[in-house]
């Protein structure tokens, strides 16, 4: 199966990775559902919603600048390296689920962060974006059109960026080799990607420590760290 596996990668144009908070756990960012997906005693997903925005929106806000200040001081892991280094030998498209912006550091060029960004924040009303500089002093920070600003992260309950979604689902229709790795695809729609690729005759290849409720779907399933398994993939397949 792995010769097999390894033929359809060499071989593969078209490469898209769809990656969770597990590819960004060997830079020392928590997961959500690992036994490190708490902060300050509260649930991350319950905090990662509309609800508990508007229930608390400073709180929020101090949640996500702690996790700012957490990702800043990240550096990109050898997973997020290997990732990058791919798109020398093939088209790769990144989907992630990860608002960490890691990957770009790492220096991949064709990301699209289905679940939004915690460097970009937006106005709960109107049409205003733009990139977080620094840190707002008063906490929550109010837009010019004295509404209060959010993160531009999708919470729970919310939709996906229209656009972003689209480009995701006609990316996983056309690869030749999706990777998922470090998510437990457990929230959706995110989770329906690799079903897309299936549906298109990808390869579907699996890499996480532990088993999801996908592994069976997948042609290869690796049972290891992504900062483990990708620079492996580099090197034994392309180089
Ligand atoms: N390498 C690869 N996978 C890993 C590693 C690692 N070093 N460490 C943990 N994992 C795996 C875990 O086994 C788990 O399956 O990463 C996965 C992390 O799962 P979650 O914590 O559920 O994160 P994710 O799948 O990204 O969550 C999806 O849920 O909370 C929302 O919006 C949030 O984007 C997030 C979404």
């Amino acid at each position: 199966m792995f010769e097999l596996v390894k033929n359809k990668l060499k071989n593969a144009k078209k490469i898209v990775i769809v990656t969770g908070a597990g590819i960004s756990q060997e830079s020392g960012i928590p997961t959500f559902r690992g036994k490190d997906g708490l902060w300050r005693n509260y649930d991350a997903m319950k905090l990662a919603t509309i609800d508990a925005f508007y229930d608390d929106p400073k709180l929020v806000w101090e949640w996500y600048a702690e996790r700012r200040t957490n990702i800043f001081s990240a550096i990109p892991n050898a997973g997020h390296i290997a990732i990058a280094q791919l798109e020398k030998y093939c088209d790769v498209v990144i989907l992630t689920q990860n608002i960490d912006g890691l990957h770009q550091r790492a220096g991949s060029n064709n990301v699209l962060e289905l679940h939004g960004s915690i460097v970009r924040i937006k106005c709960t009303v109107c049409d205003f974006v733009d990139d977080l500089i620094n840190e707002f002093n008063n906490l929550p920070p109010m837009c010019k059109c004295g509404n209060i600003l959010r993160p531009d992260v999708v919470w729970f309950g919310e939709s996906l960026p229209q656009d972003v979604w689209e480009k995701a689902l006609i990316h996983s229709s056309s690869c030749d080799v999706m990777i998922i790795a470090g998510t437990s695809l457990v929230v959706s729609p995110a989770n329906t990607l690799p079903i897309f690729a299936k549906e298109n005759d990808a390869t579907l290849i699996e890499v996480n420590p532990e088993e999801t409720i996908m592994s069976k779907d997948m042609d290869l399933t690796i049972r290891d760290t992504s900062a483990n398994v990708m620079p492996n993939l580099i090197t034994e397949i392309f180089e």
